[in-house]
């Protein structure tokens, strides 16, 4: 993938309060006491200093993010909150540095959609979680197939919608990864993205 565009524009991102967020994966987590968390795509690290409270000292969560602007705001923010139970780690989302059957809770917020493979990352997702541990994320998919001209672009990816795949597709890969139980809490009506019609939907599932 190309991870320079990404970095490009959420590092230059890092240090706005622009939201960026398509849905409220987090209020839908139900995090509890003691579990293993991670936050993939975790940007100023918002959602892993709240995690991290819902969990609590017997708990830990794991932010997951590429960019190197989001990955020191991250940090800093976790520093200025003085959470001790949390860590950023910059990785690729199809490359999750962590052991297999290890997590309890998974959440993502407007981030897989970057991704080029995403059957690696919903094979990653599925790997590190525990038998009967569970996703919920947020993110886009296209009403109709991305134009083969933006599909490969790096710039219109990193802007959240020519990384987008079909409603249809984003559930075969799901049910390809192994997942069961998928609900959906949100889903938008479909609105303009770039050159694309899109929908943000919040939805969860289990190993
Ligand atoms: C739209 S922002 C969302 C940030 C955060 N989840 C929120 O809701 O505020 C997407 C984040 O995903 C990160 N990201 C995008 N593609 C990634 C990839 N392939 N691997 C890891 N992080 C990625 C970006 O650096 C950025 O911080």
């Amino acid at each position: 993938m190309d991870v320079e565009a990404i970095n490009e524009r959420y590092t230059s991102l890092s240090e706005t309060s622009c939201c960026l967020s398509c849905g409220g994966a987090i209020n839908h987590a139900n995090a509890q006491t003691s579990e293993i968390c991670v936050d993939l795509g975790s940007g100023r690290g918002n959602d892993v200093i709240r995690l991290a409270e819902e969990v609590g000292e017997t708990g830990y969560v794991y932010g997951i993010d590429i960019s190197e602007g989001m990955i020191a705001k991250a940090k800093s923010n976790l520093a200025k909150f003085e959470v001790e139970n949390a860590e950023i780690i910059q990785a690729e989302l199809e490359k999750l540095p962590l052991e297999d059957n290890k997590v309890n809770l998974i959440i993502s917020n407007c981030t897989i959609n970057h991704a080029s493979d995403k059957a690696a990352v919903w094979n990653e997702v599925y790997r590190i979680l525990k038998p009967g541990g569970r996703f919920v994320v947020s993110d886009i998919y296209a009403t109709s197939p991305i134009a083969e001209e933006y599909r490969n672009d790096p710039v219109a990816v990193a802007e959240c919608w020519a990384g987008a795949v079909t409603r249809a597709e984003y559930l075969t890969i799901l049910e390809a990864a192994g997942f069961r139980d998928i609900k959906i809490f949100e889903e938008s009506d479909p609105y303009p993205k770039g050159y694309a019609e899109v929908a943000s939907w919040t939805i969860s599932g289990q190993k």
